[in-house]
């Protein structure tokens, strides 16, 4: 049932391609017109939101963080990401104007269906974007977007992260269609691109080799740091989760910019800092602060392990190693970046000879507040 891999998560790692092609699959037509009839929410209701509010635990909350820079782009909606926990402990202000997108693989973690319950009781939309057929968060969900991952079995979340990315960029696609903020030739060329995402995920995979071969060799690592801003924020966060998860490894992700307000204290000789950089065609400033940021933690002793886009030469200089995407544009990018960032955790603990499907202390599926 493994298909031939030694862990059900390296197998969903390897699934990635179709997980993403399923979940796009269906949903827009020849035209390049979104086609999310399922949803269930009136396309009248969806017009007037003026606030979406992103409700997720973990690896779901880092996709409705990546949700929010693409959705604030495209439609032009406020999108705020909150942990499922601290939501409800607030006081929040939502009411009917507000739509809630809770993200959930299992559609059971017990602490996002209390925030959507809550948020229910205030008047709000309620939208579930979910990995589990009938599970209990869509059915009490005015609507739900199923991503059609299939069944995650390994305990750290790798292939729902992409079809939860995937199914945000065709909700916000969906808005903006609705409230007509992006025009139709924008909308389709951004399906188009979505379309190319699966091959290039199989180039990456193709080319895992080159991954695993650092991972192996930084086996006795004791803290590994990610930085990334933008998008390659929450990539970052990620793949510092990923580590803690499985390798039992220090592990934090930054937003880079925030270097020089504190996490720059913790660079000293040989630490492997991790790097997202965004595509150098993207806008410009990104991009070369990225790269200053790798220069920041190099001339302080750090590792540099970057991934980079292909083409990209300005990062070679100031890199222990490079591991190179495809092209894609920026706000698609984190469906690339994030596969070796998983592929370095799942070999990394393979190496320590941990058990990656089932990593103590953890549960699949949350069900306890
Ligand atoms: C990370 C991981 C957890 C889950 C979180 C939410 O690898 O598995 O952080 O992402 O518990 O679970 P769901 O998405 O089922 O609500």
């Amino acid at each position: 049932e493994k298909g031939g891999f030694p862990s059900f998560m390296e197998k969903e790692i390897f699934d990635q391609p179709a997980a993403v092609a399923d979940t796009l699959l269906g949903r827009s037509d020849a035209e390049g017109r979104l086609t999310l009839d399922e949803l269930r929410i009136d396309a009248e209701d969806l017009t007037k939101i003026n606030k979406i509010v992103v409700l997720a635990c973990g690896t779901s909350a880092y996709a409705g963080q990546v949700a929010k820079y693409a959705i604030e782009s495209w439609c032009r909606i406020p999108v705020e990401v909150e942990l499922s926990h601290e939501f409800r402990y607030r006081e929040p202000i939502v009411d009917k104007k507000t739509l809630i997108v809770s993200i959930s693989q299992s559609g059971e973690t017990m602490d996002t269906l209390m925030a959507v319950r809550y948020a229910k009781e205030q008047g709000a939309k309620t939208m579930s974007i979910c990995n589990t057929n009938g599970s209990t968060i869509p059915r009490e969900s005015d609507a739900v977007l199923y991503t059609h991952a299939g069944p995650e079995i390994a305990v750290a979340s790798t292939k729902a992260f992409l079809a939860q990315i995937t199914a945000t960029y065709l909700l916000g696609l969906y808005l903006a269609q609705l409230r007509g903020n992006l025009f139709s030739g924008q909308i389709k060329d951004i399906l188009a691109d979505l379309g190319k995402i699966p091959a290039k995920i199989q180039d990456i995979l193709d080319r895992s080799g080159e991954i695993k071969e650092l991972a192996r060799s930084m086996a006795d690592a004791s803290s590994v740091l990610f930085l990334g801003r933008h998008v390659g924020y929450p990539v970052a966060m990620e793949g510092a989760l990923k580590l803690k998860e499985i390798a039992y490894i220090h592990a934090e992700g930054f937003a880079a910019g925030e270097l020089k307000h504190g996490p720059i204290a913790l660079i000293d000789d040989g630490q492997p800092v991790f790097v997202v950089v965004p595509s150098p065609r993207g806008r410009d400033s990104l991009h070369s602060k990225v790269v200053s940021n790798i220069q920041e933690v190099r001339a302080r002793g750090a590792k540099t392990l970057v991934i980079a886009e292909d083409g990209d030469n300005a990062v070679k200089d100031f890199s222990e190693f490079v591991f190179y995407v495809p092209e894609t544009p920026t706000l698609l990018m984190p469906l690339l970046a994030t596969v070796p960032l998983q592929i370095f955790a799942c070999e990394l603990a393979t190496a320590k000879g941990f058990d990656v499907d089932q990593p103590r202390n953890l549960a699949k599926s949350v069900t306890v507040e």
